[in-house]
């Protein structure tokens, strides 16, 4: 059973949302385990101050890197206390490798990980040569703290635990995970503002409709996501 840690100058934040919805019912039925944890509590001054001036001089404050190593030492220590092997530890930063599906696949294959979030203009880079096994970015695009990079992580690689989803089919048919985009869907009515269902959908004649999503997936891609459409394209052999 898989278990995530995130430590974080906003614990409650993060928890909020691993607590709600899919998630939070996978965590309650013992499916998955999250733990979210305050940096600051882990600090040494009597301000309980996380952050300081930047060596060399520029705008914005810099995380320490003591509080970050403590909290991460002492989660390192409870999750090795369940009898885990040690997690595998990845940091927050616009300056990581930019994150995909390939990348949860790979993450949701440890029996642990710790997210580390920083906030303010970054942290210490000696604790992350001290402590990170990679650094993940999910975007190009910057946000104020590592919080919803963290849940973005946290979220996509707990979905891919059993019992999180009502079944295996509800990730392998959707965007992303053979390399294309997902193929529409619909729902009842029939016909909704003028707008009728594709006939193909109400025929009942499996094959045509695999036949169909199929194309449409391969449509939709080649249209919105030309780069991945050349890579499915390379990686099927048509290239
Ligand atoms: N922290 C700030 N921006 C980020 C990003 N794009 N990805 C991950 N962590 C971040």
């Amino acid at each position: 059973m898989m278990r995530i840690d995130i430590a974080t100058l906003f614990p409650e934040m993060c928890d909020r949302f691993l607590t709600e919805s899919i998630i939070g019912r996978a965590a309650k039925r013992g499916y998955i385990e999250t733990h979210c944890h305050q940096i600051r509590d882990y600090t040494l001054n009597k301000q309980k101050q996380t952050d300081d001036y930047p060596y060399g001089g520029g705008c914005g404050m810099v995380m320490n890197a003591q509080p970050i190593y403590d909290c991460c030492q002492e989660i390192i220590r409870q999750v090795q206390e369940q009898g885990r092997p040690r997690p595998h530890i990845v940091f927050m930063t616009a300056a990581g490798a930019r994150y995909n599906e390939e990348h949860a696949k790979r993450l949701a294959s440890y029996d642990s990980l710790l997210l580390v979030c920083g906030h303010y203009e970054g942290m210490d880079e000696r604790v992350i040569e001290a402590l990170a096994d990679e650094e993940i970015s999910i975007g190009d695009y910057v946000l104020t703290g590592g919080e919803l990079a963290s849940l973005v992580v946290a979220d996509s690689v707990l979905r891919l635990q059993p019992g999180v989803l009502a079944e295996a089919k509800g990730y392998q048919e959707e965007s992303h995970w053979n390399g294309l985009l997902e193929y529409p869907q619909y729902t009842r009515p029939e016909v909704w503002e003028g707008r009728a269902v594709p006939p193909v959908l109400l025929s009942g004649h499996h094959a045509n409709i695999d036949a169909w999503r199929a194309e449409q997936s391969v449509e939709r891609t080649k249209n919105r996501r030309p780069d991945l459409y050349e890579a499915w394209l390379k990686k099927e052999g048509k290239g």
